[in-house]
């Protein structure tokens, strides 16, 4: 997996026991084989509606092999061979994500060639999992709410879980809910904004705020924060899904702008972003999670639930409310996404749906994913 912050490419190894939902499951091992200045520089050039195809179609290939090393050095640091793993589940890089909407067709595109997975590791290898739900009439995302609902939901308590990567994304599970009462929906931009106004500051020396340090020096200015809270993704309602297209690159050319034409500090206008991803996020609590029942429990993960600075703004926030971290119920949370795909590899090659039409808007429940065949050395055979 590797998502919209581009800092690297997550692998997981699980075993998993039973079908859906598992009998048992556990973690073997986990990496992150992070992404070069150069290789980033590499995938923004491709988020462009006017990318260079020559550009799009070798990169997949050379996303291909790096998605294949990834799986192979995770398999390795847990001491197996690829002839001792039944798949691969890959996401792939999302380089295009639009939902349909207000009657223009939709379209997502996730780099990292599965055929190029199957042929360097041998492995059966499941990817593409965001086409068949929009092909279903669905958004496409989010996907990780199956997994959520999987790993959390609790007949004794509601619990939300917040990721925070460079898109913030929640998914709520309403006390004692069946998967057909979840509701998920990206809240806005996580890390997005704030990575880019450090990039810009440090002059691309750093690329996150770490821990926050940044933000808790800084000051949020009031004024600017209710601006930059009016973009109308905010208030439009769930499903929603959002990315690069709408909080990338071009609209933190347009915070920096704002955060210059006040005067701010580089520390004041991060602290003023990190904010926006706070805000943002507990007033679709308030908008549109209220309305169905309260929060008793909020688990955060992803890369920004190690920013400090804006947990505090969380916390302080959403008085009341119970917040763990993922590792507190024993899940490492910068594992928890690539673990996701890793159980809806599991779904597909179970032949169970793994959408939530609730979630995405899908008409009906739907099998995601292609499957690219193992080495035929190694297939099943049938006698
Ligand atoms: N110690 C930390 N302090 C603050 N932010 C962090 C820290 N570690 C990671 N992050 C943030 O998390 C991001 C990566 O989060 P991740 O969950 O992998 O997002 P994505 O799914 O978008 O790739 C980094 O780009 C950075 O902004
Ligand atoms: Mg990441």
């Amino acid at each position: 997996m590797s998502g919209t912050s581009l800092d690297g490419i997550d692998a997981v190894l699980i075993g998993v026991e039973g079908g859906i939902p598992p009998t048992g499951w556990r973690q073997l091992a986990f990496t992150c084989v992070p992404f070069s200045p150069d290789d980033r520089a590499r995938l923004h050039a491709l988020m462009h509606p006017r990318v260079d195809l020559a550009a799009l179609g070798t990169a997949n290939m050379w996303l291909g092999e790096r998605f294949a090393q990834a799986a192979l050095e995770v398999i390795a640091q847990a001491g197996c061979r690829p002839e001792d793993i039944d798949a691969v589940a890959s996401h792939g890089q999302t380089v295009w994500h639009q939902p349909p909407r207000a009657g223009q067709p939709g379209g997502t595109l996730q780099l990292g060639e599965p055929s190029v997975i199957a042929e360097r590791t041998g492995i059966l290898t499941v990817a593409d999992f965001r086409p068949r739900d929009m092909a279903a009439g669905g958004q496409g995302a989010p996907l990780v709410p199956f997994a959520d609902y999987l790993l959390f939901h609790s007949s004794v308590r509601s619990v939300a879980v917040q990721n925070i990567g460079g898109i913030a994304n929640v998914t709520y599970l309403p006390q004692g809910a069946g998967i057909d009462q979840v509701l998920a929906f990206d809240t806005g931009p996580g890390n997005m904004v704030i990575d880019a106004l450090v990039a810009h500051y440090s002059g691309g020396a750093e690329s996150f705020d770490r821990d926050g340090r940044g933000a808790a020096r800084g000051r949020v200015h009031a004024v600017l924060l209710e601006e930059l809270l009016q973009h109308p993704y905010f208030a439009q309602s769930p499903p929603k899904s959002t990315g690069r297209e709408e909080f990338g690159a071009a609209y933190a050319q347009t915070v920096l702008a704002r955060c210059a034409a006040f005067g701010l500090s580089a520390d004041d206008a991060i602290a003023t972003v990190t904010a926006l991803t706070a805000v943002s996020i507990v007033r679709a609590y308030q908008a549109y999670i209220a309305p169905i029942g309260a929060i008793d429990v909020l688990i955060l993960g992803g890369g920004g639930s190690y920013n400090q600075a804006l947990q505090a703004m969380l916390a302080e926030r959403l008085p009341g409310v119970s917040i763990h971290q993922h590792e507190d119920a024993g899940i490492s949370g910068a594992a928890k996404e690539a673990i996701a795909f890793a159980l809806l590899g599991h779904a597909t090659l179970c032949g169970v749906p793994s959408n939530v039409p609730s979630v995405t808007g899908a008409r009906h429940p739907v099998v995601l994913g292609t499957i690219v065949p193992a080495d035929p050395r190694r297939a099943i055979k049938f006698e």
